[in-house]
This record gives structure tokens, sequence and C-alpha cells, in this order.
């Protein structure tokens, strides 16, 4: 793509970045009566509120011209034809035909990926039925109560959101169990009070290779034989992959073994077999509903128009802050304890999409791309970093999300809850002008000298900006809903960009590296040659400590 196609429209931007100079958000919402009804969309049991976004007519229209530059609708098309958009791994990436509920044709480079895609969802959905209503037992023929998931990175950030989230949906008689970190504190801590005759471990490895992934597995299998004994391994694990050979080779019986392919990217695959934790949890009628969300989101990325269209807003929106206005983070509030970890799931998501410094072309990028994404549940995250969103030097634009319908039982609490959502994303947009700080210590009686001294650090600046989804519920179909509107607002971006967003190079160094200091950890007599100053001393210390 011709990249100069690009500068009529961010030669726009910058100009009209000057033009809004000091204008607030506020302001914005005085001159414009009809804002919120314009600056929401609403879709299914979502409704998408961008009007507390620092945008007008004009920055949305001149946003749109950039992504048509961008010839984001080019690139869409061929996103969703199965080609090569992911061109450093030489893959499509089309995670879009794991949720395609009606099977019809979807290219992978040219080849119709549904006959696969549906065989293997029937069989890992029908084996999940199985664990489910005790059809599939233990070595032991004990039904299974516990669900151990081995994995990391997309073979498990996904599902333990997922499970989290729709903790309600999940069967009484079970209980899921994430199992990530090479630190055998995690595993070990799993282990602890669950029995393992009733266990099922599902070893989910896009590649099969990754350390921490085989680590935990051989740890779990040696746990299990030396309980069961060596022949319960076949009945206490299944296993997930795109590497077939090396699930065999690990001993997982050939019906156990559960396939998705090379062009799902890792943190795209909750929607394949990847997700069988959470299907076991939540039966197979309701994965099906979490993918029927995704793929509604699909159609509407691919059919609404780009002027109303939520990931396409979404992403611009935040070029327009990150590109425009220099702001580097994103913070992501669900004012809702069930998606205490969707910040983590969309912090690969969105980091290890976009987290690049160079185009398709490999050449440098000038502007910024991906921002830093953090969040915590509300109100938890009021009463820790929240300060700094209010009255702290960096603006940090922030996504709120909340259930008007709770799942939980008490309903005033829920209330109470949405009360805060509300007030947050006001009181961000608002701010506090000295001037009423001012007239409100006066009338509560406070000296002059006090208010001189403390008005200014009640003051709030005000007019940072936010965006709210409202979902009616949370329930599968919305989760999947929400998830999926992330996955395409992560392209957009990447279209803009003119980046690889399937790939994930950066995190291959380290990897390396941690394979060459094993055996210096492991072995005090190895030269510790080669290395660089601080690695050398923090290991001859590591070694005198790990003597004692
Ligand atoms: O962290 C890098 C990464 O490749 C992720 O993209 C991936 O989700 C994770 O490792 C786990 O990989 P695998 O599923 O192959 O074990």
């Amino acid at each position: 793509m011709d990249r100069s196609d690009l500068s009529e429209p961010l030669f726009a931007l910058e100009a009209h970045r000057a033009d809004m100079g000091e204008t607030t958000i506020a302001d914005l919402f005085a001159k414009d009566p009809q804002r919120f009804a314009d600056f929401h969309v609403a879709l299914d049991d979502i409704l998408f509120d961008f009007s507390k976004h620092r945008v007008d007519r004009v920055t949305l229209a001149l946003l749109l011209d950039l992504a048509r530059a961008a010839k984001l609708e080019k690139r869409r098309a061929a996103f969703f034809a199965g080609d090569i958009v992911n061109p450093t791994e030489y893959r499509p990436a089309l995670h879009m035909a794991l949720r395609n509920m009606r099977g019809t044709p979807m290219q992978a480079a040219g080849f119709d990926v549904m006959p696969e895609v549906l065989a293997a969802r029937r069989a890992m959905l029908a084996f999940a039925e199985d664990v489910r209503n005790g059809r599939v037992r233990g070595a032991t023929d004990q039904m299974f109560t516990d669900i151990v998931n081995i994995g990391i990175g997309g073979s498990d950030l996904g599902p333990a959101m997922a499970a989290e989230a729709l903790s309600p949906f999940i069967a009484p008689h079970l209980k899921l169990h994430f199992v990530a970190n090479v630190d055998g504190a995690d595993l070990a801590d799993t282990l602890k009070g669950i029995a393992l005759e009733r266990t099922l471990f599902i070893i989910c490895s896009k590649t099969f290779t990754t350390l921490e992934t085989m680590t935990n597995a051989a740890a779990a299998r040696k746990a299990v034989a030396a309980k069961l004994g060596e022949a319960a391994i076949a009945a206490q694990f299944c296993a997930v992959s795109a590497a077939p050979e090396e699930v065999a080779a690990f001993g997982i019986a050939a019906d156990r073994r559960f396939l998705f392919w090379d062009w799902v990217g890792g943190r795209y695959s909750v929607w394949s077999s990847i997700g069988l934790s959470l299907a076991i949890g939540i039966g197979a009628a309701q994965f099906e509903e979490f993918l029927r969300g995704g793929e509604a989101i699909d159609r509407h990325f691919v059919e609404a128009p780009l002027a109303r269209n939520i990931p396409v807003l979404m992403a611009l929106i935040e070029i327009w802050y990150r590109n425009f206005w220099d702001y580097t983070a994103q913070a992501v509030i669900p004012y809702d304890q069930r998606l205490a970890r969707f910040p983590a799931y969309l912090q690969q998501l969105e980091m290890e999409s976009n987290g690049k410094s160079v185009d398709l072309a490999g050449t440098q990028i000038e502007s910024a791309t991906g921002a830093i994404l953090f969040g915590e549940p509300g109100t938890n995250a009021q009463h820790a970093f929240f300060q700094l969103l209010h009255q702290g030097t960096e603006i940090v634009p922030v996504d709120f999300l909340v259930a008007v319908r709770p799942t939980a039982a008490n309903l005033d609490q829920h209330r109470l809850l949405l009360a805060n959502c509300l007030a947050q994303s006001a009181a961000l947009m608002r701010g506090r002008p000295q001037a009423e700080v001012e007239a409100q210590m006066r009338a509560q009686g406070v000296s002059e000298e006090e208010i001189a001294s403390l008005a200014p650090h009640k003051t709030f600046a005000g007019n940072r900006p936010s965006g709210t989804f409202l979902l009616r519920q949370l329930n599968p179909r919305v989760l999947g809903e929400l998830i999926a509107l992330y996955e395409h607002k992560v392209f957009v971006q990447s279209v803009v960009w003119n980046i690889d967003p399937f790939d994930q190079w950066g995190v291959e160094l380290g990897k390396g590296l941690a394979l060459q200091l094993a055996p210096l950890v492991a072995d005090k007599n190895a030269p510790l040659d080669g290395l660089d100053g601080s690695t050398t001393g923090l290991l001859a210390q590591l070694r005198k400590w790990s003597a004692r």
C-alpha cells in the first residue's frame, strides 16, 4: 500500500487537533444537544457510548477518512477471505471461522476450512458433554469434579478469563482450575485439596513445545502416576493442540486429542478447542452461544457502515489519542468482579498484537503504535490507581464496562456498582473547577488561609475521556461479543499502522535466553563466560544463596 495516501488525512487530523485547542468534552456536550444520541451505538445486548470521548463530528469524519485511506475495507475483505494477513509467519488469521455457526465455506489461503472446523468443534463439544455428564470418567470410574487446564498465554488466558466471567453458568458439580506459571507453586497450590482420581487434566498448547506448559504437564503427569499408577494417565489426561504428533508422543490417546490449526493465533484461540475447559464447565449449548456472540460481531464488523461500526470507532478513537495527543496508556475497568481477568486477557490480545515497531515492509514506524493497557475491576481500582486517572499528569482514556442485570444475588449492591461506574466516567469528564472547590469550602466555614492552601489539591482538571460499554447482562453471548469487538479493534488499528498484528517475535529472545541460562542456574560450577555484568553478578549471588 502506498502510505503517502495517508498524508492528507494525517495532516488534516493534526490541524484539527490544533483547532480543538482547549475545547473540553463538557463544551462538546454543551454545543451539541444530540451528542449522546449520535455518539453511541446499540447492538444486541451491548450499548457503546463514546460521547465522553474527546471527539466531535469533524474528528470522527477525519478519522474515518484515515481508515479509508489505509484501505480498511479492502484489508478487512482480505482478512475474511483468508488471505495471508500474517506475512511474517506466512499465514492467514481466520479465527472467525471458529465461530462461523452456519458452516458456510471460509477459505484459509484458498482451502475451505469449515468441514474441519465443524468436525473439530463437534468432537470437542461431544467430549465436553460426556465429561460434564459423567459418561467419560477417570481411571477409577469416578466422575470428574475438577478440570485443570495447563497452558499459558492464549492457551490459558481466554478460557481462564471466560470461566470466571461465566461462573454462574458453570455446572455446580465442576470446578475449573488454570495452571500457567512455570513457578511450581502454581501447580502445587492447584493440586492441594483436589482429588487426582476425579481430576481431568487438559494440556493446552498450540505448539506443544512451550516450556512452561510442558514442564507443568510433566509434573502433573508425575503426580497422577505416583498416586494412581502410570496406566491411569490415559484416563486422566487430554490435550488441545495444533501439533498432533507431539501430543501423541506425550502419550495422549487418539480420542483425547483435540485439534486446531496454525491459522488460529494463540491469543485468538479461545473459540477453538482451547475452550474445552470452558465448554465442559458451561456445556455445549452455552459454548455455542458464546461462539454466536463472536459471530454476531463478525457480521457487524463486515456489514455496518464504518461510522456506526463499533470496533472501527473503538480503534480510531484510540488512534486519535495515541497518535495526535500522545496518550500512552489505555485503562479497561470492568465494574464486574467476574470480569477481573478481562484486562489481563486484553493485555495479551492488544499488546502482543500491536506492540510492534516496524511496519509490514519491515520499516521502522514513525508514529506510536499499541498503547499500554491495564485495568482492574471497579470499584477496587477506584481505591488504587484512580487518583492518577483523575489528577495525575498522564491522561489515560478509560473503557468502562458494566452489566445492567446482575448475576449475583444482591440487587442493592449491584445498584451501587452501577452508580459508581457512571459516577467515575462523569467525574473524569467534569472534573471540579477551583472556583467550585473554594465556594464549597467557604460554605463549610473554612478559613480563607486554608482555602488558599487546600483548594489546588482538591481541584480536578476534568476533560478526561472515557467510553462506556453497557451490557444487558454478562452471559456467554455477550462475553463472545465483547471479546470479538476488541479483536476487531486490534485489527483495524493494525491496518492504520500497517503492522502485522498476528505475529509475536518480541517474545522469542527471552524464551531462548531462559533456555541458555537454565543450566547455569542448575549447575553452580558451570562457567559464567560471555554474559553481561549484571546477569553474571546476579547468578553469582543466586548460587551463593542457593548453597545455603
Ligand atoms: O507468548 C508467546 C506465545 O506464543 C503466545 O502467543 C501463545 O499464546 C503462548 O506463547 C502459548 O503458546 P502455545 O499455545 O504454543 O503453548
